[in-house]
């Protein structure tokens, strides 16, 4: 297959894309938090082409993506107060409710929940392709399961071209990150999955949010969870990652006596003067946490490279945006952190 390629600025963009997504085939699109892979998400066949393209496991269910916040009433019921709240302050925006489904919803899209997980997302060509499709679509982030989300249409290419059926170029992501998850489908609020919403943001108009375990830590393959994406192995480079905590100058001498050859360092940019030789890559600025987010995704895929053998990995401390980074990199390293300051 030709993948097509479609600047999102162009008048016919939202009208070829959104044919092909009724006709049954993938599109990768642009959102604000990461590049998704795209089908009609009431059409049972195109949703397993994303399964297949992915190499998803099927128990890991997929966001319903819409136009309008009206929308999700003809695919969930039940839809508390807080809903509607949340869609009023946060939609467009990178933040994903999970509500009771309608029938109305395939099971392949939730993987057989009887919940599904929906997002209006901040871009304006993508949202043009869902009204001009007149069906929400069902999109995970574009990457290969288990690898590093996809943050540009080019990443999109390196890992789809020539097996989708178009790819939409709206530029780099701005926020870098997938959306925050919250289920409002079992009493308290829980979040399911930091991103730019941050949690100070979703306890400011709540009052309550519980945060799922599967936030902080390692998740069994066999337990039973509430975001069944959450068990598997996420965003990781083909190299082990390890996060070094503590201060500047206590890491850059902990990753300098330990660094070998084929290592990578993974820092902020104002850490590079402290890793000249160290083959150092900066994600962002530390000062500037929205620019870690942005970039981080990025960096893990460059570092992705068989000659890489270990990454040593600087995480921003502190809540809001830091929180989902921090979220996204320790996942990376499966957890493993060293404390600079007592080793
Ligand atoms: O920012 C985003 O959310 C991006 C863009 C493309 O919109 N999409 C995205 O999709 O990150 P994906 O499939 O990579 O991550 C969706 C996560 C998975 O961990 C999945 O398990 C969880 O959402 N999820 C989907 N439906 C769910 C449900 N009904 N209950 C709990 N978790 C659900
Ligand atoms: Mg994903």
């Amino acid at each position: 297959m030709k993948t097509l390629y479609l600047a999102a600025d162009h008048p016919q963009t939202p009208e070829i894309a959104a044919r092909i997504i009724r006709s049954g085939d993938l599109v990768g699109i642009p959102t604000e938090t990461v590049y998704g892979l795209a089908a009609n998400g009431l059409d049972e066949a195109a949703v397993a082409k994303i399964f297949e393209a992915k190499g998803r496991p099927q128990d890991n269910p997929l966001i319903l993506h819409v136009a309008d916040a009206a929308d999700i009433e003809k695919f969930c019921h039940g839809i508390p107060d807080a809903a509607w709240v949340l869609a009023e302050k946060f939609w467009p925006g990178p933040l994903t409710m999970v509500l009771p489904a309608k029938d109305t919803v395939p099971k392949r899209t939730t993987a057989g929940l009887s919940t599904v997980a929906v997002r209006c997302p901040d871009c304006a060509v993508t949202r043009e392709i869902i009204r001009m499709a007149g069906v929400p679509i069902a999109a995970p982030s574009a990457n290969i399961s288990g690898k590093p989300s996809t943050t540009t249409a080019e990443h999109v290419r390196h890992d789809h071209d020539g097996r989708i059926a178009a790819i939409v170029d709206g530029g780099p992501c701005r926020v870098g990150v997938e959306s925050t998850i919250i289920d409002l489908t079992d009493g308290q609020p829980r979040l399911l999955r930091p991103g730019g919403i941050t949690p100070e943001q979703l306890y400011q108009v709540l009052g309550e949010l519980v945060v799922d375990k599967a936030v902080t830590a390692q998740i069994d393959k066999e337990a039973v969870v509430k975001a069944p994406g959450m068990k598997y192995k996420h965003y990781a480079p083909q190299a082990e990652v390890l996060i070094v905590a503590g201060s500047r100058e206590k890491a850059a001498s902990y990753i300098r006596r330990y660094f070998a050859p084929g290592d990578r360092v993974l820092c902020f940019e104002e850490e590079l003067p402290l890793y000249e030789g160290f083959s150092p890559l900066a994600y962002g600025k530390e000062a500037d946490v929205n620019t870690l987010s942005a970039g981080l995704f990025a960096a893990l895929r460059e570092l992705d490279d068989p000659a890489v053998r270990k990454v040593y990995a600087r995480c921003p401390e502190g809540g809001g945006v830091a929180y989902a980074v921090q979220n996204r990199l320790k996942k990376a390293a499966a957890f493993q952190i060293v404390d600079a300051e007592v080793e």
